[in-house]
This record gives structure tokens, C-alpha cells and sequence, in this order.
């Protein structure tokens, strides 16, 4: 039988090329590509007009599994990275219980393979139960599957206890993912510290809280030789400190989340608790240094921090609501209509940003589309234009700054393992 995509044009985001070619998947496989396929009794999709990429990969999203299953599941934000065209996520672990055992890891892959939308790579806890007092075990943890170690929604305050996580996660040859904020000067702010927050009588954010806690693990893990991974980077300060660590050959790979290259804590005045996330959105300064960054090289990759609330937690005001909202539905379109339709990144550049980036600096398979690779793939219409509308979205989350915006460069089909898992064409 097999499945044939035919007359698509296929991304590679490591040759940085877009050809015309047909693909035909056998399976679980990519079997052949090639500029004409004939069709010998397969199942033919029609993908003119359309880009055929690698499953995208999000290393960086929130699933609420186990114990917070009203924000979101498995299985909702599995069907959720499906419709923005996603094959892997990496969940993080702040979830109830923590996810500081090897049976949750376990667990978490198992119920994602279940469903079968996409695969979910568990990141484990740094410290039990996230509470920066006791190291989780690093290996039991990896061994059952973990591709890497974070205690993100949180910064690990000890120097000492990062020290200590740098060295165990080296061993095993996986990164240490941070969410960098030192509360010692986070405090009890809810957006970023500056004119908004003095305009609304709320507690600020410093940029300091978040650049500080990455100085920081910069010295630690290039003392140690270890991988440092930093989470959606928002400061423009850190952003040049991540640079000048690169260009000293510290192994550090970091992360820009759609939010913090597009808006601004403007836009807390708009839309009030709806654009609460931590890191905050920040000044203009902060969001163009961000870009120039992902432009240069020295952000590697675009991950969303996908974070469900119910609306009605969201729906609080700014001291009480939490932080975060949804992206991993909008983020391609998102990124496709600002960076690409606008000619500031080139179409494979988007792509190796969201698929051959990540799964390098994560060691995870996929990232590119060839002949005997795994067939997830992701299929775009880059002409049709659509609205975010939180309404059609398959996460529970419905909350997004983004609701209301005319994008392009939507996900039409993805297939995942061989398997059509969204088809919207
Ligand atoms: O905005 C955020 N939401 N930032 C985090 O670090 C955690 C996340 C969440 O879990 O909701
Ligand atoms: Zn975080």
C-alpha cells in the first residue's frame, strides 16, 4: 500500500534547500523520495503548493501530567502539538506530583505512545520534587528515559546544588535545562520590572533576576564541562552573555520562545493576566536583542513553553492568575508569517530553528526528512490565511495572546510514525 505525497516541496533544513520532490512512506519509513513517483495503488496526497518539512520538535512544553489534568493531558496536548505540525516534545516536569522518579518517566512515555500523536521525551527534575534541597537520581532517571534535567517554573537558588546537577547530568552526557531566576530579586513580581508595572501598581520582574542566574551556570558549567541548556532567554543582557560564553566554546545551547520575539509587557496593558508568563515579556530593547540573537546564531532553536491554564485561572487578575498560556498550536504560523513571510528568516532556516536545532542540541532522532528516517513529517500551506481562533484548538488551554491575529503558514497534515494524525487540507 503505502502513503504518497506527491508534489510538495520538501524543506531540508541541514542543506538548507527547498525542492520539488515526491515522498512515499511504507509504514513507519520514508521509502523513497523522489521528483515523480509513479502510484502504484497508494494512498496519494496532493500536496502541491505545499511544504513537506520534518516533524517539528518543542523542547520545551507543559503536558500537566500527571495531576493537573484540567489544564491539560497527554493525550489533548499531544493532539495539540499534531495540529502545529509537531512530531516530539520534551514535557517538563513540574507537574503533580514532580516528576522526580524513574515510574513517572516511564509512565509519561507510555501513555504518549498509547495515543500515538507524537512522542513525548520526559525532562526529569533536577531536585526532589523541585524544591532545590536534594538531587533527584540522574541516572535511574535518564536509564528510564529523560533526555535531559530541569526544575523549570523554578530557578535552582543553590549555586552549590547546580554544581552538583551540571556534574551528574555530564556523566551521563545529557544537558541541564534551566530556568534561570534567582528570587533573591524575582521577588513577588508578576510582569516585567519597568514603566508597565509602575503604570499598573504591580511588582516587577528585573531582567537582573533572570541574566544573573545564567552568569551563573555559564561559570558553573564551564568549570565542570557540562551542557547547559537555558530556557526561553528573555533579557537582552543575557542574550549577550550567552553569546560571549559561545564564542569561548562553552558547550551552552539556549532557547526563544515566539512570545518573547513578538510582543513586549505592552502588551500587558492590552490584555492584562492573558500575557502573564514567566520569564515576563519584556522592554522592546529586551525583544530586538532577542531576534538579533536568534538571527546570529546565538539562541539555537525556538521553543514554545506551550503552558495551559484553565480560563478561568487565567481569568484573574495580575497578582492571582498564573503564568503562561498555550503556543504550541500557533507558533509555527506565528514564526512563518513574522520571520518568513516578511523575509527576515529564510524558510529552512524556520525550520532547522524548530526541528534539526533542536533535536541536535537533545541528541533526539528526526529534524530531517530522508530515505530510511522515520516518517514524521509536517505539511504547511504558506497562501491560505486563517485567524487564531482558541475556540478550534484540540489543548485545553484556550488562552494566548496571539487570539485574533490573521496568520499564514498553517499546518495542513502531519503525519506521525507513518500515521496521518492531523489532516485539516
Ligand atoms: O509562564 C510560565 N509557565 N513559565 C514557567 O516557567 C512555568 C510555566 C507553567 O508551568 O505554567
Ligand atoms: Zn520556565
Amino acid at each position: 500500500m503505502g502513503l504518497l505525497l506527491k508534489g510538495g516541496r520538501v524543506v531540508d533544513p541541514v542543506a538548507q534547500t527547498i525542492q520539488k520532490l515526491d515522498v512515499l512512506i511504507d509504514h513507519t519509513v520514508i521509502i523513497e523520495m523522489a521528483p515523480e513517483i509513479a502510484h502504484q495503488g497508494h494512498t496519494v496526497y496532493d500536496v502541491s503548493h505545499q511544504f513537506v518539512m520534518p516533524g517539528l520538535i518543542d523542547v520545551h512544553v507543559h503536558l500537566r501530567e500527571p495531576g493537573q489534568t484540567h489544564k491539560e493531558t497527554i493525550e489533548t496536548g499531544t493532539m495539540a502539538a499534531a495540529a502545529g505540525g509537531f512530531s516530539q516534545v520534551c514535557a517538563m516536569p513540574n507537574t503533580t506530583p514532580v516528576v522526580d522518579s524513574p515510574a513517572w518517566v516511564r509512565h509519561i512515555i507510555d501513555e504518549a505512545a498509547k495515543y500515538g500523536y507524537a512522542k513525548v521525551h520526559p525532562i526529569a527534575a533536577i531536585t526532589k520534587s523541585s524544591k532545590g534541597q536534594e538531587l533527584t537520581e540522574f541516572e535511574a532517571l535518564s536509564e528510564a528515559g529523560a533526555v535531559g534535567f530541569s526544575d523549570d517554573g523554578k530557578g535552582v537558588q543553590s549555586a552549590e546544588m547546580m554544581r552538583n546537577a551540571l556534574l551528574a547530568a555530564k556523566a551521563l552526557s545529557k544537558p541541564v535545562i534551566v530556568h534561570a531566576e534567582d528570587e533573591t530579586l524575582s521577588g513577588s513580581g508578576v510582569i516585567n520590572f519597568g514603566d508597565v508595572a509602575k503604570t499598573l501598581s504591580v511588582p516587577g520582574i528585573l531582567p537582573d533576576a533572570e541574566t544573573a542566574m545564567i552568569a551563573r551556570d555559564i561559570v558553573l558549567a564551564q568549570a565542570v564541562g557540562a551542557h547547559v541548556h537555558f530556557c526561553h532567554v528573555s533579557p537582552a543582557d543575557a542574550v549577550g552573555l550567552i553569546k560571549e560564553a559561545k564564542s569561548k566554546g562553552a558547550h551552552v545551547t539556549a532557547e526563544v520562545t515566539p512570545h518573547h520575539l513578538l510582543l513586549t509587557d505592552h502588551e500587558v496593558l492590552l490584555q492584562g493576566s492573558t500575557a502573564k508568563v514567566n520569564p515576563p515579556l519584556r522592554s522592546e530593547t529586551d525583544r530586538r536583542a532577542c531576534v538579533n540573537g536568534l538571527l546570529d546564531g546565538t539562541l539555537d532553536m525556538i521553543a514554545t513553553d506551550h503552558a495551559p491554564h484553565s480560563t478561568e485561572e487565567k481569568s484573574r487578575d495580575l497578582l492571582h492568575a498564573p503564568f503562561g498560556f498555550v503556543g504550541i498550536e500557533t507558533s509555527f504560523a506565528l514564526m512563518y508569517t513574522a520571520f518568513v513571510h516578511s523575509h527576515i528568516l529564510s524558510l529552512p532556516e524556520l525550520v532547522a530553528l524548530m526541528s534539526y536545532r533542536p533535536a541536535k542540541a537533545f541528541h533526539l532522532d528526526g529534524g530531517r526528512l530522508a530515505v530510511g528516517q522515520p516518517a514524521d513529517i509536517a505539511v504547511v500551506d504558506p497562501i491560505s490565511e486563517k485567524v487564531v481562533d482558541p475556540d478550534r484548538f484540540y489543548s485545553k488551554g484556550k488562552v494566548t495572546p496571539f487570539k485574533g491575529r490573521v496568520l499564514r503558514g498553517w499546518p495542513v497534515l502531519t503525519i506521525f510514525a507513518g500515521n496521518v494524525v492531523y489532516n485539516n487540507r
